[in-house]
């Protein structure tokens, strides 16, 4: 039987191709060191959705879900399909659709002159939400849904209180139920009792809107921050800023109950990125770190190692893209982490 790892890149648009070009050398960097990869490269995106008016077939949905392992994503975002009917056709299908639950957007800061303390965690629900996508709009109204449910409420917090267990971190909650009294009721019910089946986490849940006054005051105070789809978007973003923007940071989606073969999805924080795209500007580190996030994932963690401390070292001897104060390109750049893989 064929045992390799088969991965599907999905560069998608802006400057989503441009950072998937400087990681593709690190696949081949892996098999090169005996890791049995197969890739698969599809074109999904603006460009092909405005040339055949596809944005995922099912049949490609079917592949990636039943015969990849893993999808190494770039970002979706065109400025010429201003509904973003293809973001939701494919990003957001391939969430929920793979039931990828969890989103693990870490910040480790490496950048220079970032502070190396903080250790932020932010554990992100990924399927549900506001981004049900279901609402209407009436002349004079309009309402957005935003639907929570109980298996993916707990595989979250269960996911997170078992990292926190693992590494000694807080676990902080954030959430509005003061407001948000049946969804974020739910949460507040489920993290109370996975509070009593982890009594060795310190967990708290918090205001969301103090949360942030309190993170961006002292973020050294926090460990793993767990939020539901929406906040944890706005909350993964604001941690991207104590290491250098949304260039960085980078983020693993997975599926906890492991329902399809396909059971990850790396891709950075950021998007498409309209206004610097084509250029030769985008930091491609975020892209690097998804990467390594995804070789951990397949427990290749020599490689997934190896790759964190390329970036950091080519960090720490000044190579920076402009985002942070740098003159590198994208591809000076990513040939500086490149050339610390051994
Ligand atoms: P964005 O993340 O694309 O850009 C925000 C800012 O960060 C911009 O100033 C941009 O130049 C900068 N930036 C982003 N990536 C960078 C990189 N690698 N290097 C240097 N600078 C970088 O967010 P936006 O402008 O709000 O959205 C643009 C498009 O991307 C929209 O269509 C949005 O829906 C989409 N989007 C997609 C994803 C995704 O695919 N996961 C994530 C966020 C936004
Ligand atoms: C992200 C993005 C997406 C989100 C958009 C593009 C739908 O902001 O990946 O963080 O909101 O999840
Ligand atoms: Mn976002």
């Amino acid at each position: 039987m064929d045992n390799s790892t088969r991965i599907a890149l999905l560069p998608g648009d802006g400057v989503g191709p441009e950072v998937m070009d400087e990681v593709r050398p690190c696949l081949a960097w892996a098999e090169a060191r005996g890791r049995r990869l197969v890739l698969l490269d599809l074109p999904h995106g603006a460009d092909h959705c405005l040339a055949t008016g596809e944005t995922l077939s099912e049949a490609v949905f079917l592949e990636l879900r039943d015969r990849c392992d893993a999808i190494l994503f770039g970002a979706v975002g065109d400025p010429r399909l201003p509904d973003g009917r293809h973001a939701e056709q494919i990003l957001l299908r391939l969430r929920q659709d793979l039931e990828l639950t969890v989103n693990f957007r870490p910040c480790r800061p490496v950048v220079v002159g970032s502070d190396p303390t903080i250790d932020i965690e932010v554990f992100r629900e990924n399927t549900e939400g506001p981004y049900c996508l279901q609402g209407t709009t009436e002349p004079g109204r309009a309402v957005d849904f935003a639907i929570h449910t109980e298996p993916a409420v707990r595989r979250l917090l269960e996911a997170a209180f078992q990292r926190a267990a693992a590494r000694g971190h807080s676990l902080t909650l954030a959430h509005k139920a003061n407001v948000l009294k049946h969804g974020h009721g739910l949460w507040m019910r489920v993290f109370g009792d996975l509070l009593a089946l982890y009594p060795q986490v310190v967990a708290k849940a918090l205001h969301a809107d103090a949360l942030l006054c309190a993170l961006v005051q002292d973020p050294r105070a926090f460990g793993l921050i767990a939020a539901d789809n929406y906040l944890g978007d706005l909350i993964s973003d604001l941690t991207a800023a104590y290491n250098g923007g949304m260039g960085v940071a980078p983020s693993l989606s997975w599926a906890p109950h492991h329902p399809f073969r396909c059971n990850a999805l790396a891709e950075p924080v950021h998007g498409s990125a309209p206004d610097i795209a084509g250029q030769g500007l985008a930091n491609p580190v975020g892209m690097f770190l998804s990467t390594a996030l995804l070789f951990r994932h397949l427990a290749w963690e020599a490689e997934a190692l190896a790759l964190e401390d390329a970036v950091a070292g080519a960090l720490k001897a000044g190579a920076a893209t402009r985002d942070l104060g740098g003159q590198l390109s994208t591809k000076a750049m990513g040939e500086a982490v490149r050339a610390r893989l051994s």
